[in-house]
């Protein structure tokens, strides 16, 4: 018995078969990917998780059986490898040098026709691909992914487990981990009324696991966000969440860099040994971003100045009030009329009027704003910026945060319209500096950047209460080409401090008391300072396949309408259940 066991575990897949197996009597499972009849043989492609390899059935009673086969049956074979014919061997192929002949066939199980083609080129809809995800994720890109990504998790333990770390998992059901998502909640059955919420985070844990003692704690984790999708968000998605005690933020860089420098080869990108740092601060004015894709220039440029003392009202208002900034695009002077108007819808949705142009072509200066401002005056903003003829100088005014995020966007609109994206650059780099919190001007309080339990500078915190928007945090990020990657911060670990940044929050003394009071009350019995990250496994893992969406490296993900279109969740719930868990639908 054991032997037959082994016999099995041992028998190859069919996209592994190579040149050296050739003689070998083998063993395959698969699925008919294909199936040819040429000059009376048949020849028919089985498929794997690990690729593909041909078996050729020249003879009967084999030869009829294999001529019946249907796309995407599932056959047992047994038969000798063997080298193609020269004239037959197909170098793109990993298995391209052999060929199966068979000997035994067996239909394991019958396909009906599947609603799109099992291969790479395929025309179907998104829609479509994952409501038969099971169909799609055969294709061999998908599989690739998730092979992919069972190996970089694979060495992501290894890197931490060497470096001391130990895996522990925390809860699911919890209660409210702030991390400036809505919460998923689960009504509980047992407490009347009582509601758990699924974790955004493990932070809270993962903290109170260094007041445990534990000093290095990873855990690859699973976290809820009920947050608005984007391509690389979704609802339940995955964080490698790393917590260690008696570090520094150096300490956290120089882990995360190693960490980088053993998985990314995996995929043939090897990052530099050291990241660059930006604060947080300098990334917003060179580059409109807190997450900047530095794989390109196309640099804000500062217009405050030329604009306060410009003839034209409306610039120098926004310079008194606000920010002017602005972008040089090369060569852009050439652009029409209707690319002008692209550009200044594009800035629409954050909250910019829209945008200004300027620029010097062979019939002079031009702008909307000409007549205000004269030639003279356009040639003073474009000398701003270091425009030359032939280039075009657009601007934002207004509120620094509606100026940021219009520029910031533009820029990298520009960037793939214009193909300043190189194919085979990757920079990696860490913001640091981030702001302690964040002024919300409809709620009028403020918020946590990161999160409420991020430790402010020391060398700012005597302004904590009188100047609360200038204090720094202890909080980086990680950013790869644009993206970011993961984000965390060197913690408060004394509650006299942690009750002041609530009481900056407007989180009083019985508010902080009934939602964290646990954590207040673990800092009394001796918490080492700590500090740690969490890391996007799905974007990280993207970044790595070179896909454009997350949702290409997660075997069941959702929609951006936080559909599962395979199981069709979520889904109501009979009467019985919902009076069950205390619940009436309104
Ligand atoms: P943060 O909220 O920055 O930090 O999350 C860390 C990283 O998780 C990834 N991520 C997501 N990925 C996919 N879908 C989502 N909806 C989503 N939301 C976040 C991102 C992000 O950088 N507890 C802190 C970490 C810490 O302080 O140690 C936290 O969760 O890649």
């Amino acid at each position: 018995m054991a032997e037959a066991r082994c016999g099995l575990w041992a028998r190859p897949f069919c996209g592994q078969l190579r040149a050296a197996d050739a003689g070998r009597r083998v063993e395959l499972a698969g699925w008919v990917r294909r199936r040819r009849d040429l000059g009376g043989i048949i020849f028919v492609d089985l498929r794997d998780r690990e690729g593909w390899v041909q078996v050729l059935f020249p003879e009967e009673p084999l030869k009829s059986q294999a001529a019946s086969l249907s796309h995407e049956d599932v056959v047992r074979v047994v038969g000798t490898v063997r080298p193609r014919p020269a004239d037959m061997v197909n170098r793109e192929l990993p298995t391209g040098e052999i060929e199966v002949l068979a000997e035994e066939l067996e239909v394991l199980s019958t396909a009906h026709v599947p609603p799109f083609v099992v291969e790479d080129q395929v025309n179907a809809s998104e829609e479509l691909r994952l409501r038969y995800r099971y169909l799609d994720l055969r294709r061999p890109e998908m599989t690739r992914g998730l092979l992919l990504r069972d190996r970089i998790t694979f060495a992501i333990r290894q890197y931490f487990h060497e470096m001391g770390f130990v895996e522990v998992e925390t809860p699911i059901l919890t209660r409210s981990t702030p991390e400036g998502a809505r919460d998923f909640l689960v009504p509980s059955r047992l407490s009347r009324g009582a509601f758990y919420a699924l974790p955004q985070s493990p932070q809270l844990f993962k903290q109170l696991l260094q007041v445990a003692g534990l000093g290095r704690y990873v855990q690859i984790a699973r976290c809820f966000r009920d947050e608005d999708l984007r391509a690389d968000r979704q609802p339940e998605f995955t964080q490698i969440d790393v917590e260690a005690s008696f570090v520094q933020e150096e300490d956290i860089y120089t882990l995360i860099e190693g960490l980088f420098a053993r998985i990314f080869p995996l995929v043939g990108i090897h990052p530099p040994e050291r990241f660059p740092r930006l604060a947080w601060s300098e990334a917003m004015e060179r580059f409109g971003s807190d997450r900047p894709d530095t794989r390109f220039g196309l640099e804000l440029v500062e217009l405050g100045a030329v604009s306060a003392t410009c003839s034209f009202e409306p610039l120098q208002r926004a310079a008194a009030q606000g920010r002017v900034k602005g972008l040089v695009v090369p060569g852009g002077a050439a652009f029409s009329r209707k690319q002008l108007d692209e550009l200044s819808e594009a800035v629409k949705p954050f909250g910019a009027p829209g945008l200004l142009w300027f620029r010097k072509t062979a019939e002079g200066y031009a702008s909307p704003a000409k007549r205000a401002l004269g030639e003279e005056g356009v040639a003073a903003f474009l000398a701003a910026a270091g425009a030359g003829e032939g280039d075009l100088l657009v601007a934002v005014g207004g509120p620094p945060k509606v100026v940021f995020a219009a520029l910031g966007a533009l820029r990298l609109q520009l960037a793939r319209q214009l193909g300043l994206l190189p194919a085979h650059r990757h920079d990696f780099l860490w913001v640091t500096d981030f702001p302690l919190l964040e002024w919300d001007e409809e709620t009028r309080r403020y918020y946590a950047c990161h999160h409420p339990f991020t430790s402010p500078h020391p060398s700012d915190l005597e302004r904590l209460e009188s100047d609360p928007a200038s204090v720094r945090a202890r909080a980086y990020d990680v950013v790869m080409d644009g993206v970011e990657l993961g984000g965390g911060s060197i913690r408060i670990h004394d509650p006299e401090l942690q009750r002041r940044v609530f009481s900056v929050l407007g989180i009083g003394e019985e508010e902080a008391r009934r939602k964290f009071g646990f954590l207040l009350e673990a800092f009394r019995y001796g918490a080492p300072p700590h500090g740690g990250i969490a890391l996007g496994l799905d974007r990280l893992v993207m970044l790595m396949a070179g896909r454009e969406s997350i949702r290409d490296v997660i075997a069941f993900p959702k929609t951006t309408a936080g559909n599962c279109l395979l199981t069709d969740a979520p889904n109501t719930v009979d009467e019985a259940q919902l009076a069950e868990l205390h619940l009436r639908l309104t």
